[in-house]
C-alpha cells in the first residue's frame, strides 16, 4: 500500500507510522525526520533547510520534493510518507512520481485533531534524537524523566516545538497545507481520523480503513 498522512503539527503523524511499521513492516518515509537527519550531519540540504525549520516555515517545494524523488529511488512499493505533501505543488509531483513508477496512491490518511489539544501535546513532547520514538509527559511518560525506555538514550524537546514556533507552523499548516484535504477528496482518496482519539484507537480506524481500501482494490 502507498499511504500519505496529513494534519497539523502534533496530530500523531510520526506515531502512527511508527506503529504502520512496526506492525505491517510499511516502510516509513519522514521528511521532518529526513532533514533533521541532514542537518545532524551537516549537508549543504540541512544547511539550507535549517533556518526554514526553526522558523516554522515549510523548506521549499524544490528542495524537498527533490529529497522524496531521491528517497523513493530506494524505497519498495509499499509506504507511508508522513510530512509529504505538504502544499498543492508538492501533492502534484508526487502523483507525477508515482505515475512514472505506475504505482499510484492508495489512501490520504487525513488527521483531525481541536489546535489547542495539539499545542498541549507538542508542549509536552520528548523525543530520541537517535530512533525519533517519541514520548508525552501528559499522556505517554517514558518511566525515567528524560530516558529512552527501549535503549537508555536522552531525550529532547525539539526546538521548533516552542509554543512561537508551535504557533507559526499551525498558520502554516492552515495556510499551505490544508488545502491537500480537498484535494485528497476530490481525489477519493481521503480518510479522515479523529487524531484525539486514544493512540490504539487511532491505528485500529487506519488499520480497518487501509484493509478496506486493500480489499476493493
Ligand atoms: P515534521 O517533523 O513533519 O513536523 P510536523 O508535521 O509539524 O509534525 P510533528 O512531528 O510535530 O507531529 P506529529 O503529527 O508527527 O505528532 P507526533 O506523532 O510526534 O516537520 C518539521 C518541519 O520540517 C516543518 O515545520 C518544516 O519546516 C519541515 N518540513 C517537513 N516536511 C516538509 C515538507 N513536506 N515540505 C516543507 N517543509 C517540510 O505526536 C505528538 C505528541 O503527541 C507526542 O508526544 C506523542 O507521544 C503524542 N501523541 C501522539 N498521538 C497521540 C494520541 N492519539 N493521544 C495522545 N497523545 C498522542
Amino acid at each position: 500500500m502507498r499511504v500519505i498522512f496529513l494534519g497539523p503539527p502534533g496530530a500523531g503523524k510520526g506515531t502512527q507510522a511508527r506503529i504502520l511499521h512496526e506492525r505491517f513492516g510499511l516502510e516509513t518515509i519522514s521528511t521532518g525526520d529526513l532533514l533533521r537527519e541532514n542537518f545532524a550531519r551537516g549537508t549543504a540540504l540541512g544547511k539550507e533547510a535549517e533556518g526554514y525549520m526553526q522558523r516554522g516555515q515549510l523548506v521549499p517545494d524544490d528542495l524537498v520534493t527533490g529529497m522524496i524523488e531521491h528517497e523513493l529511488e530506494h524505497t519498495p512499493d509499499g509506504f507511508v510518507m508522513d510530512g509529504f505533501p505538504r502544499t498543492v505543488a508538492q501533492a502534484q509531483a508526487l502523483d507525477a512520481l508515482l505515475a512514472r513508477r505506475g504505482t499510484p496512491l492508495d489512501a490520504a490518511i487525513y488527521f483531525k485533531g481541536r489546535r489547542s489539544a495539539l499545542v498541549a501535546r507538542l508542549a509536552a513532547r520528548w523525543t530520541n534524537p537517535r530512533t525519533g520514538r517519541t514520548y508525552n509527559t501528559l499522556t505517554d511518560p517514558p518511566k525515567v524523566p528524560g530516558i529512552d525506555d527501549q535503549d537508555g538514550g536522552p531525550l529532547v524537546q525539539r526546538e521548533d516545538d516552542r509554543p512561537e514556533t508551535v504557533a507559526k507552523r499551525l498558520e502554516v499548516y492552515e495556510r499551505q497545507t490544508r488545502p491537500l484535504v480537498d484535494y485528497y477528496r476530490k481525489a477519493g482518496k481521503l480518510v479522515e481520523v479523529d487524531a484525539l482519539a486514544d493512540v490504539n484507537a487511532v491505528s485500529e480506524r487506519i488499520a480497518a480503513a487501509l484493509g478496506a481500501q486493500e480489499a476493493a482494490s
